[in-house]
């Protein structure tokens, strides 16, 4: 077993796959490629709520429509646990485009368009830290054990 610490990340089954029942096929995605997962729920995000996730786009052009996408239906926010998580996902999910993510990878296999994009993932440690919070901060997750 390496020495790498075992950590956690966020990632958000979003509403295009989990609506179109692509949500077990992710899953088994993650699974395969060592995650263990530590949290899962299923919420249906209102304006306000996907409007604070991504509160760092909101300058952005496409800021409207991922609220909206985001709001169009539930989604599964995960917590998952593997060796270095955070950039480990980023490697398993693909390119944000998946014109450009890597064969195999979630989103060359389950995404249609940059935005309707199939998964979130943390971009960072400290940003997994937040996001972790903002869905499962009420319950304490333990990661390593
Ligand atoms: P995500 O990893 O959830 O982080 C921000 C999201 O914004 C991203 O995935 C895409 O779904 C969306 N996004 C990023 N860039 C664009 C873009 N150029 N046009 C539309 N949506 C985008």
């Amino acid at each position: 077993m390496s020495d790498e610490p075992r950590t956690m990340t966020l990632a958000i089954i979003k509403p295009d796959a989990f609506g179109s029942g692509k949500a077990g096929a992710v899953l088994s995605t993650l699974e395969d490629a060592g995650f263990r997962i530590r949290g899962s729920r299923v919420v249906h995000l209102s304006d306000a709520a996907a409007g604070a996730f991504y509160a760092v786009h909101h300058e952005r052009p496409f800021f409207g429509s991922l609220v909206e996408f985001m709001t169009s239906g539930p989604c599964m926010p995960l917590a998952l646990e593997h060796e270095r998580a955070v950039p480990y996902l980023r490697e398993v999910i693909g390119a944000t485009d998946p014109a450009e993510a890597e064969p195999g990878t979630v989103r060359a296999l389950y995404a249609e368009s940059k935005e309707r994009n199939a998964i979130h993932a943390s971009d960072s440690d400290e940003n997994a830290r937040v996001e972790l919070g903002f869905f499962f901060g009420n319950v304490d997750l333990i990661a390593g054990r």
